[in-house]
């Protein structure tokens, strides 16, 4: 299975494919991620807040890879965007992970209504733990154009992604076209919309005409688009479909069927980045 590779704005490449663990709970995330390992896939997206980070290590382990094999990625929670806290969570996701590196880390969300607005700051901390090496690449996740700008004026890294919520039902257009100007690779968060796209009378059509499922389909045109996906599955069958997407291509009359389904703002089912302040306790 040849996943392909993107170059981010950095030199690094990161599988354009990987594998999700929103969700899946401590406990099973080891076997959830053996099991992404076994059926190939080379890339785990994971995060502080899912609680989880130390599966997606033992898996890597258990599957005998050595590290340089699997691309990982995690990402700083929301109570930790005050430098030092910041540098406390980084050190813990390393340790959590049993490695001395991430391939990318992510500010999770912007939180502009709290740290009196300062996700600055918490961007400048992550810049020292790439000059450090600690992270290959760092980047951003449910950034807005307004807050891109911000970053853009105000610090001297450009972020390698911003992993965003965009399926067809919500394309998230403004913010993926700022990412194409500005050399910052849009990385698509629940690319399958969490399933809710997945009986959609067209969808279904097209699946059926390439004999392949909707979540393949949905998952193909994200990959034709240039996004960079991880769906997320406990199951092994699932898994193994979400990959085998790389032996077939839409046609462009076919990803525009796919474009027209977007029904902007409304479309998105995630919270809305600009008012987002949940902490976890
Ligand atoms: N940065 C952020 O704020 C943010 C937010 C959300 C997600 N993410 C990242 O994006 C990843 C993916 O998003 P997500 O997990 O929310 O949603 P998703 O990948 O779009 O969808 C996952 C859901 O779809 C089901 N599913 C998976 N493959 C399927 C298939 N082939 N056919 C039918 N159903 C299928 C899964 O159920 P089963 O497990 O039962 O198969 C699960 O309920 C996350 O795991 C996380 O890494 C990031």
């Amino acid at each position: 299975m040849e996943i392909p590779p993107i170059a981010l704005n950095d030199g690094m490449m990161i599988p354009q494919l990987g594998f999700g663990v929103f969700q899946i709970p401590p406990p099973e995330t080891e076997h959830a991620v053996l099991a992404a390992l076994e059926a190939g896939y080379r890339h785990i997206d994971t995060a502080e807040m899912y609680g989880n980070e130390q599966g997606v290590g033992e898996a890597v382990r258990a599957a005998g890879l050595d590290r340089g094999e699997v691309y990982i990625t995690s990402k700083l929670n929301n109570g930790y965007h005050r430098p030092d806290e910041a540098r406390r969570a980084f050190a813990q996701t390393l340790e959590l992970l049993g490695y001395g590196y991430v391939d990318l880390f992510l500010i999770h969300w912007p939180l502009p209504t709290l740290y009196d607005g300062d996700f600055v700051s918490t961007w400048r901390t992550l810049e020292e733990f790439r000059a450090d090496g600690r992270a290959r690449s760092i980047g951003v996740s449910n950034f807005q154009v307004a807050h891109l700008e911000r970053l853009a004026a105000e610090s001297d890294i450009v972020p390698a992604v911003n992993q965003i919520e965009l399926n067809p039902y919500f394309r998230n257009h403004e913010v993926v076209e700022y990412g194409l100007e500005h050399g910052i690779a849009t990385e698509a968060w629940a690319p399958i919309g969490q399933g809710r796209v997945l009986d959609d009378p067209i969808l279904l059509e097209l699946a059926g005409r390439y004999a392949k499922s909707v979540a393949q389909v949905v998952l193909r045109w994200q990959i034709q688009h240039g996004n960079i996906v991880f769906p997320k599955s406990v199951n092994p069958e699932r898994i193994r479909e979400n990959i085998a997407i790389f032996d077939f291509e839409l046609e462009p009359g076919d990803m525009r069927k796919i474009d027209g389904l977007d029904r902007g703002e409304a479309g998105r089912n995630g919270p809305n980045p600009d008012t987002f302040d949940y902490v976890p306790s």
